[in-house]
């Protein structure tokens, strides 16, 4: 892939700028089969970000990221760790929705890493503007994107990790005051064997990063 770079406005002043530009990102092929760009979503005085994923299939059709179960479920697990949801900006490491045609059917697909690649420079475009106090990291993809290929959530998670972290953020990404913290993806707590128990877990770590933000 030729990466969204290119497709990113020099000296952007704002997020809808940065949003109206990805809208034609041909960064990589997955912008030819889905529906749409999903762009991140939130004031640009967000305190805290949220990095997911990809956009799902209803987010896919909506044009909008953490709309669908997965994102129903994010927004209970911010309230009950006491983050307030005003203050969040919510966005994916890669931004259309990856899936094989089954019939009719849309079945998701875990980005691969050159997609991971290749659309981070939107991410790092859009820190660029939050400057966030706070990231949070959901699952392993947006963990490849931003702690690098070794960062393992399962042994990390709930842990608050100073911004930039030396060697795990990658070069060009801005320098803020911000904290991260990683814990697991929205959608593994819907999966899970034990889903009171996921959740619980889920709002334990967010709680570490509400109490770090005050
Ligand atoms: N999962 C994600 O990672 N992002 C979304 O926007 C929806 C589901
Ligand atoms: Fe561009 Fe990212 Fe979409 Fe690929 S996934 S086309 S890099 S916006």
């Amino acid at each position: 892939p030729v990466g969204a770079q290119q497709f990113i406005p020099e000296n952007a002043t704002s997020l809808d700028e940065l949003k109206t530009a990805a809208a034609k990102c041909e960064g990589c092929e997955l912008f030819e089969p889905a529906t749409q760009t999903v762009f991140g979503r939130g004031g640009a005085d967000a305190r805290v970000v949220f990095v997911g994923e990809q956009p799902g299939d209803v987010e896919d059709q909506k044009g909008l990221p953490f709309v669908g179960p997965a994102g129903r479920l994010l927004r209970d697990a911010v309230d009950a760790a006491g983050i307030d949801a005003s203050n969040v900006y919510i966005t994916n490491s890669v931004k259309h929705f990856r899936f094989e045609l089954r019939g009719s059917r849309r079945i998701h697909q875990t980005p691969g890493p050159a997609h991971i690649t290749a659309c981070r420079p939107w991410l790092v475009a859009e820190f660029a503007l939050l400057k966030p106090e706070m990231v949070i990291v959901l699952g392993a993809t947006a963990a490849k994107s931003l702690l690098g290929p070794s960062f393992r959530v399962t042994r990390s998670r709930g842990q608050l990790m100073p911004w930039p972290a030396a060697a795990q953020f990658p070069d060009d990404f801005p320098a803020t005051q911000a904290q991260a913290l990683a814990t697991i993806h929205p959608s593994a707590v819907l999966r899970a064997d034990d889903r009171d128990q996921a959740y619980a877990g889920l709002v334990a770590d967010l709680k570490v990063a509400a109490q770090a933000i005050g």
